[in-house]
Formats: C-alpha cells, structure tokens, sequence
C-alpha cells in the first residue's frame, strides 16, 4: 500500500513486484468542471480544468500478449490476454485499462503481432467522488501505450479512444469531457470544450491573482453512471432533440425554447432548457472570466445548480445543501459538479475562508444528519504526461 503516490513512488512499487523498474512512468490527472454539465454528449460547451491529484501508471513491455495490472490499492493482478480484451472478457476496475487497448484496436491500432504489458497503477483521485479517477486511469494508460507502442497518435485520438473504453468496455454512456480535461489541461487554466468542433482550448482563469480558491466537497453520496439517472437524462435529451427536428441539442438557442415548450412534455422539456441553457451558460462564463475576472463568474455557477436541481434533476439534498452553505459563507459561486446523483459540488471562495466554509459545511452536514463530507482545494493543473 502506498500512502502518497508520486512517479518515483509508482517505479518502486513496480521494481517491489517485478523485479526491475519500469521503463518508464505516465500521469493523468482527474478534472473537476468549472461549469457545462451533461453538454459534452449533446454536442455542446463544457469548462473543466484537470486538478493536482493524478493517477500514475509505472508500465514494462513483457514478451508475451499478456497485460497484468496492479493497483497499490489492490495489489492483486488483473490479467488479459491481447486476443481478448472485448467487453465480454473484461469487468471490474481493470476494464478501464484492458478497455483502453480494445478501443486502440476498435479504431484502428492493429493489435496483431503485438506484446502486452506489466502495469502497476498509484492514484491520489478519490474514487466516487465525480473527479473522474476512471478518466485518469484511461488517459495514463492511453498515454503510456501510445509511447511504448510509437503509435504517434493525436491526443485527440486518445480522447476518442479513451472515451470508447469507458463507453463500449466499461458501458458507461459518457461523453468525453473528462478524457479531454486529463488529456489537455493546462496549469492555471480551464479547458474550453467545444465538443461539435472538436477543440479544446486553454482559457487562463486567475484564480490566484484574485486570492481565490476553488474547494471541492465530497459529499460521499455514492454515483454510478453505467446505470440508472444519467443515460436515462440522455435519452430524454435525445428524444427531446428528436421531437424538435434537431441532430443534438446543440442546434437550439434559448430563442428555441417558446417552441420546445409547445412541442415537449414538461419533464423533456426541462431537460431540454437545462442543456441549452448551460451551453449558454459556459460561453458567457469564458467570456467573462477573460474580461472580468474569476470574481465575476459567481452567478452563473449558481444558475447553473439551479438548473441542475430544478431542471435536469440530478442534485441531491446532500450537494445542495453544500451549495446552500457554502454560499451562506462567503463564497462567490457554488455548484454541483459531475454527472450528478451524489458525488461532488464545488464552492469559490477567498482564499483565506477555506477552512471557514469547509467547517461551515461539516457542521451543517452533522446537523443534518448526513455522512461527513471531505473537502479540499484544487488547483487548474497540467494534463497527462510521462513522468520517467
Ligand atoms: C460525467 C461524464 C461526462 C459528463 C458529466 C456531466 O462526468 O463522464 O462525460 O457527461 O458526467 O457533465
């Protein structure tokens, strides 16, 4: 078990089980999304920015076509074979890494000839809390194999690739926000997502020049995508669109929304006003981050949970109630972040009042009765890159 991972951490863990260390180490980060939630598979706007806590993968060729996995937090091996890598032959948390090297061969990678690999994974991402650990597994792994193979494949690719893994081998129905966040984040930057045209640019977002802080709670409140909530939601958008005569979501403007009232019932309806609100949502948060400052976004944080829990319907009374509070403190905007359904919500605030609002919250989840949350500050960090 290894406390705090790091990438020589990572090498020797890897030289402990294998006898020698790894030809090299990579890194990807989990995100946390500043705003545009349940756009990126409606074509539309998504702001994340890839955090501090990363997951390291410490990776050797081997001779055969077998890929074993290990985790420091389960160090028992996972073992595949190149010839059945399929999502009928892989489940459990090493899907995401098998699942990473079928979808390299369902676009196009032949696997053929090819050798496997010993992996050893470390990660400090919390697992469940909506911080994309299974994207940071993905985009590690996708990085390491791109090297070690001389694919020379695009990060665009890789964000394809890695969003195949999780869609079609783990069978969680995602688009790729946070592949692209772990992939092309940028220190001290949001990324600005354009799903449809496929960019992803850096917008620098000043938190520190402004002595804020963004604080992460994790309200412990269990998510799983694969099942339930979220693909129902994306349906009803697709089925919303569908009724409207659109492609996507991404074809209608607020201006559309007289009309959709008209033709949808009220619950794909909401759905609706929700995407096509947040993807308004996200272009004027850019736009003002870069004219105004960080200080200036605060308002559209809070529509965008309103929207979330009036509209889409995916908040629980846990994040709203951490959104309540850390707003009754202080803090300049909080929202629900993530695919909903528990996991986690984000406040900006002073930099100094951190430790203020996260007992504010504490105390308010005792008081109500809830499982203690976890709260920290994350930092806009870079995306994935080999380490050793
Ligand atoms: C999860 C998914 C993303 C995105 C968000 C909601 O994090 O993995 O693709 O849909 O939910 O914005």
């Amino acid at each position: 078990m290894i406390d705090i991972p790091s990438p020589e951490s990572t090498a020797a863990a890897f030289a402990d089980v294998h006898g020698a260390r790894p030809v090299g180490v990579w890194s990807a980060p989990g995100r946390v999304n500043l705003i545009g939630e349940h756009t990126d598979y409606n074509d539309g706007l998504v702001f994340p920015f890839a955090i501090e806590r990363r997951t390291w993968a410490a990776v050797s060729p081997r001779q055969d076509r077998i890929v074993s996995v290990r985790s420091g937090a389960m160090p028992d091996a996972a073992e595949a074979s190149l010839d059945a890598l399929g999502p009928e032959h892989v489940d459990g948390w090493s899907a995401y890494v098998f699942g990473v090297l079928w979808a390299m061969g369902e676009r196009g990678v032949d696997l053929t000839g090819r050798t496997g690999f010993d992996i050893l994974l470390t990660s400090d991402v919390p697992l469940g809390a909506g911080l994309s650990s299974s994207a940071a597994i993905e985009c590690a792994v996708a990085l390491a194999v791109n090297d070690l193979w001389e694919l020379g494949l695009s990060r665009r690719e890789l964000i394809y690739i890695c969003q195949l893994a999780e869609n079609g081998a783990v069978g969680a129905p995602t688009g790729n926000m946070d592949q692209t966040a772990s992939l092309m984040g940028v220190a001290g930057h949001g990324v600005l997502i354009d799903v449809r045209a496929e960019t992803a640019d850096p917008v620098a977002l000043h938190f520190g020049d402004e002595d804020l802080e963004l604080l992460v709670i994790d309200t412990r409140v269990h998510h799983e995508h694969a099942t339930g909530g979220y693909g129902e939601r994306r349906r009803s958008c697709e089925d919303g669109a569908s009724a409207m005569g659109v492609g996507s979501l991404r074809d209608l403007t607020e201006g559309d929304l007289p009309r959709a009232a008209e033709v949808l019932d009220d619950v794909t309806f909401r759905r609706v006003k929700h995407v096509v609100t947040e993807n308004a949502r996200v272009a004027r948060t850019a736009e003002v981050v870069a004219k105004d400052g960080p200080r200036a976004i605060g308002d559209l944080l809070v529509a965008s949970h309103a929207s979330m829990r009036d509209d889409f319907e995916i908040s629980v009374p846990e994040l709203d109630l951490a959104v309540e509070t850390a707003l009754a403190n202080g803090a300049i905007g909080a929202r629900m972040t993530g695919g909903g359904f528990g996991g986690a919500a984000i406040a900006l605030i002073d930099a100094n009042r951190a430790e203020e609002v996260g007992h504010a919250v504490e105390q308010a989840f005792a008081d109500a009765g809830f499982t203690a949350p976890i709260v920290f500050v994350v930092n806009p960090s870079d995306g994935a890159h080999r380490d050793l």
